[in-house]
């Protein structure tokens, strides 16, 4: 599917039949619009919303529309190459998927759909931390596909320890390390909608699985979500973080 865009054009030229909106929305704008249709307040501003005062998610849309491509004429684009070398593997594009959390809150299928896309795509699906499904859950669907895996550093050093260490065993050939994320956001959107996604058991899939984490609650979360919950609040981001402890 990697000419995806030519397919769908010919696809409206040749059935003269407009793009169905429903089906396949054409513009970025109309994608978001539907979702707005179909989500509630509280996940549809946890994903459309920023930090802050959302200034620098503005500056952010500002700068970015200011890239251009460079038009290079009078080359043969007929067999494009676009592949890369990274890290001692080749990827057929220099693309990455980034690490989205929580997806189950927009999607019922949560991350797995996307991975599976991502394999289709054979670009590397970055795993986060924060997903519903387990990073298991997510390799298994993925089969050989190119996988990475974006840590949170816990405030739990051993939990963070059995997350690598699972990672790796489900066959994950990277740790992304977030390092922009000592606590949680202050999120002026979210604290109107009193939404915090984590709360209502949503992408925590690692953690209520993980046997470390496990062993520091009094009830499987199973049982007692609730304590499962107050505990992920507690020993989740790390503010104490520095280079010591990558290096170590
Ligand atoms: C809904 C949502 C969930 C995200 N979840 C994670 C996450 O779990 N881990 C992470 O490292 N980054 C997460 N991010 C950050 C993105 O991976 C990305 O770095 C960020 O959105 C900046 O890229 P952008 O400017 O294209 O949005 C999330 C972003 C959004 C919008």
């Amino acid at each position: 599917m990697s000419n995806f865009g030519n397919h769908v054009q010919f696809e409206v030229y040749q059935t003269m039949k407009q793009p169905d909106p429903d089906r396949l929305p054409v513009s970025y704008e109309e994608w978001e619009a539907k979702a707005r249709g179909v989500l509630d307040d509280g996940p549809f501003y946890y994903v459309a919303g920023g930090a802050g005062g959302e200034e620098t998610m503005k500056d952010n849309l500002h700068s970015f529309s200011r890239y251009k491509i460079v038009p290079r004429m009078l080359n043969n684009v007929e067999d494009r190459d676009l592949s890369i070398e990274l890290f001692g593997k080749s990827y057929d594009s220099p693309l990455l998927q980034a690490p989205i959390g929580v997806q189950s809150i927009i999607h019922e299928g949560g991350e797995l759909a996307s991975a599976k896309a991502s394999a289709a795509l054979n670009i590397p699906y970055i795993a986060s931390s924060a997903s519903t499904k387990t990073m298991e859950e997510i390799a298994e669907v993925m089969g050989e596909a190119p996988k990475w895996f974006q840590l949170y550093w816990n405030k739990d050093p051993e939990v963070t320890a059995s997350f690598v260490r699972r990672a790796e065993a489900a066959g994950y050939d990277a740790i992304v390390v977030t390092l922009d994320t000592p606590m949680m956001a202050w999120r002026e959107k979210d604290l109107k909608n009193v939404y915090l996604p984590f709360l209502i058991g949503e992408g925590v899939g690692n953690y209520f699985t993980d046997p470390v984490f496990r062993s520091r609650l009094e009830s499987p979360p199973e049982e007692n979500p609730t304590e499962a919950v107050m505990h992920w609040t507690k020993t989740f981001g790390n503010p104490g973080l520095t280079w010591e402890h990558l290096l170590s």
